[in-house]
């Protein structure tokens, strides 16, 4: 008897326990979460109409979608394996310190007085996004928000960083003296210098990165890209629904 009820006991909990940990307590999370209502830019013809009616745009707030050279960034993401070592994904709280961590989630480098903490990410973050880059596991830093590491306090690129960012592609050890991330070296040229000064977007490069005299590192397109992609990841866009069915609301202006 005492083993029956030990037995159903035991059942009990390892159904029970995974119900609370990963459906409970994420729909107690999300519940809280409020709408944020889509807005349109003030007509330009009639600057003075009123707002369209939050409850009228309902669903019709949509991340943007990746154009350009952000586009053929992330299909040279997915060719050269990035997602191996990269995630794309801010766990919820109740399954790691994401929010809190370096490189996971709080982006330390950006406006380093003023840590920005980006939010776990959401199903609506993938929207648009003909694979998820969910990644496999993290032997790299976690790359949903990269775009904010780049960035100088105005909330600008920072000329100094996106080199920096060049250089780890092509020689990651030059920067760390040791690193496990491979080398793209593939990803761009060493031409000869055309102009004493250099092309405007080769790399500019420490001392200890052996080149031979009146050569230079030129980026390919494909680096471009890849770089382009890199800095506009930026998954906190606002939420457009809540769980909870809270109406959504206008955000306040700035
Ligand atoms: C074999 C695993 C591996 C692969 C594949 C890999 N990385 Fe990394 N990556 C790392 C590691 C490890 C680091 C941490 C820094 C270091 O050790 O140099 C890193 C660092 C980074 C950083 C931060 C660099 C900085 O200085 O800010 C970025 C961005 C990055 N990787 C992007 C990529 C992209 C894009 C690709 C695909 C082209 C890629 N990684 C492929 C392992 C990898």
């Amino acid at each position: 008897m005492n083993s029956l009820k030990s037995f159903i006991l035991t059942m009990g909990a390892c159904v029970g326990v995974p119900t609370i940990v990963m459906t409970l307590v994420p729909y107690g999370t999300e519940r809280g979460r409020i709408a944020v209502a889509y807005q349109s830019v003030p007509d330009p013809a009639n600057p003075a109409a009123p707002p369209k009616d939050p409850e009228e745009m309902k669903g019709l707030y949509y991340p943007v979608n990746y154009s350009g050279d952000r586009k053929r960034g992330e299909l040279v993401y997915i060719q050269e394996g990035c997602a191996q070592c990269h995630t794309q994904v801010v766990r919820p709280d109740y399954a790691g310190i994401d929010q809190f961590k370096k490189g996971s989630g709080r982006e330390q480098e950006y406006a380093k007085d003023q840590p920005v903490a980006v939010r776990q990410t959401h199903p609506w973050d993938y929207m648009h996004e003909d694979f998820a880059m969910f990644g496999i596991r993290r032997i790299g830093p976690d790359l949903a928000n990269a775009g904010y590491r780049y960035l100088d306090k105005d909330g600008r690129p920072d000329a100094a960083k996106v080199n920096a960012l060049y250089q780890h592609f092509y020689a990651p050890r030059s920067l760390r003296g040791w690193s496990t991330s491979p080398s793209f070296k593939h990803l761009f040229k060493v031409v000869k210098k055309e102009k004493p000064e250099g092309s405007a977007d080769a790399l500019v490069i420490p001392a200890n990165l052996p080149l031979e005299a009146g050569m230079e590192i030129v980026p390919t397109d494909e680096a471009k890209a890849l770089v382009e992609y890199l800095l506009g990841l930026k998954r906190d866009a606002p939420l457009p629904t809540a769980i909870a069915g809270t109406p959504p609301q206008v955000p306040a202006a700035k």
